[in-house]
């Protein structure tokens, strides 16, 4: 049976309790770790990047990339170095970090997304960061790529007249971008698709990012 561990499904544990209790149910392996915690600030997505630098907005964008970095980069460092020994010992040797295609530059100045500047670029650093551990891990048999896993509807909450004024100006954003795009999947439909695409992944993918299809298709 493969085993998984999902990072950001609670908090607090601490990561090498984490890495201990996941050791002590699989018998000190893991085949495929999925870091997909992260911060995802509300304060700053709906601000022009020639905003961010107004007097009312500069705390708020300072705490935003603060958090942003410490969740998302340099929590993905740690998650990966302390999971690593567990991984090294898996059948799998997958690390799976989720991203997005916000972090990617091609694809933001195709589509034309200016919001959401703070998480984008914590995200992008993210990638980076995946790209550097592929190359040392390359020849230990470790594959770790970032995996966006979609536009997903992860709401448990009924959205507010302004986030449903936000979700529709992004699709109609997205859909001069890719007119098939019809809304937001289902968290269901995007682990199905996640779920398929880690367990098929070769060695190319290595170092990348690529969508919960495979490819490039952010979709
Ligand atoms: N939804 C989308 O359309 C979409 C698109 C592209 C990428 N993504 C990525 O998919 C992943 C899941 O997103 P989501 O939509 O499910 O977001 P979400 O509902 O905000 O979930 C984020 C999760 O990360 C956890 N988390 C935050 N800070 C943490 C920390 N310091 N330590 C441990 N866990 C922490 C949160 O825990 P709490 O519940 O305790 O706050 C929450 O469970 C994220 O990596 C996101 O960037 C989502």
């Amino acid at each position: 049976m493969v085993s998984y561990a999902v990072t950001g499904a609670s908090r607090g544990l601490g990561l090498q309790e984490a890495a201990q209790k996941v050791a002590s149910v699989t018998g000190g392996s893991l085949d495929v770790l999925i870091n997909n915690g992260a911060y995802l600030d509300v304060e700053t997505p709906a601000l022009l990047p020639t905003a961010l630098s107004a007097p009312e907005n500069v705390e708020k964008v300072h705490k935003a990339f603060h958090k942003g970095v410490d969740t998302n980069v340099l929590g993905a460092i740690h998650v990966t170095n302390t999971f690593l020994p567990l991984i090294l010992k898996g059948t799998q040797k997958k690390i799976v970090h989720i991203s997005t295609a916000m972090g990617d530059t091609a694809w933001v100045t195709k589509a034309g997304v200016w919001g959401g500047l703070t998480y984008s670029a914590t995200k992008a650093m993210l990638n980076l960061v995946v790209a550097k551990f592929a190359v040392e891990l390359e020849g230990q048999g470790v594959l770790i790529f970032s995996l966006s896993p979609g536009w997903v509807d992860t709401d448990d909450f009924e959205p507010t007249p302004e986030a449903k004024a936000a979700e529709g100006y992004l699709l109609s954003l997205f859909q001069k971008y890719d007119p098939t795009v019809k809304g937001r999947i289902t968290p269901e439909v995007s682990v199905r698709d996640q779920l398929e695409t880690i367990g098929k992944v070769t060695t190319e993918v290595s170092g990348r990012m690529i969508s919960q299809h495979g490819n490039e298709n952010w979709f």
